[in-house]
């Protein structure tokens, strides 16, 4: 498939991405959130999880570009009220995955619904809106599923050891619960970057051998 799939996690020191997920993990340093908007850049796309959308109250968009990358966000049954950021501030089409459903209540203009599972719906994507990188902004339970696809081949963290989120009901970005890969996903450095004064570093790893 013609298309490349990234993703963006800050990790702590014990390996978590938020101390709860119903909690916002907000951006571990200035230079986190540089890195997270210059990221977003490079996308035609952006995926998140709804959980996320509604913990970090995200609006998905790119400060001063045009075009925008489209927003996406997926959830099982679009249980979305109307009132998340995303749908009231302006930026890229808005496209909504929806998985366990073949219907849902939600309907606003200049959004689209789309009741499909994860892979159809990034092949849609990329066949009928031409998109040709998407990148996904969390979180776990999201970035689990593309990694049980084995879609992931660029992973960007930030390595923020100066925290500690703790507990086991603290999602790591492989999510909380979903059993164990079939096969360990294996990744090779190709880029670190120390970030001295806010004692962090900012790791990119390539998949090694995707399967598609
Ligand atoms: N440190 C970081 O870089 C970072 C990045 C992102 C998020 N976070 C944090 O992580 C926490 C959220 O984690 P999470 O694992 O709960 O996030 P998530 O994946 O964003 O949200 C889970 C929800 O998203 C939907 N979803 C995700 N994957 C799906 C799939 N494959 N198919 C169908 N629906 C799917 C479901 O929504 P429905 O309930 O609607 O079915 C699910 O309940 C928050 O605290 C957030 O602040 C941290």
């Amino acid at each position: 498939m013609a298309f490349t799939v990234s993703a963006n996690f800050a990790i702590s020191a014990d390996g978590k991405i938020s101390s709860d997920p119903q909690r916002p993990s907000g951006w571990t340093s200035s230079q986190d959130h540089k890195r997270l908007l210059e990221l977003r850049r490079n996308a035609d796309a952006i995926i998140v999880g709804r959980g996320t959308l509604c913990a970090d109250n995200m609006s998905l968009t790119v400060p001063d570009q045009t075009p925008q990358p489209l927003r996406c966000v997926v959830s099982r049954k679009g249980n979305f009220n109307g009132n998340e950021k995303i749908f009231h501030s302006h930026g890229g089409d808005i496209h909504l995955l929806v998985t366990n459903a073949i219907s849902c209540d939600f309907e606003r203009d200049s959004v689209t619904l789309h009741f499909a599972n994860l892979t159809d719906f990034i092949e849609t994507l990329h066949r009928d809106h031409g998109v040709k990188h998407i990148h996904c902004e969390g979180g776990g339970m999201l970035l689990r599923a593309l990694l049980d696809y084995d879609l992931l081949d660029t992973l960007h963290l930030t390595w923020a050891a100066h925290t500690l989120f703790g507990g086991t009901n603290a999602p790591t970005i492989s999510g909380l619960d979903d059993g164990i890969f079939f096969s360990s996903r294996h990744f090779s450095l190709v880029e670190m970057i120390e970030s001295g004064a806010e004692g962090e570093l900012f790791l990119t790893y390539q998949r090694n051998d995707a399967a598609k």
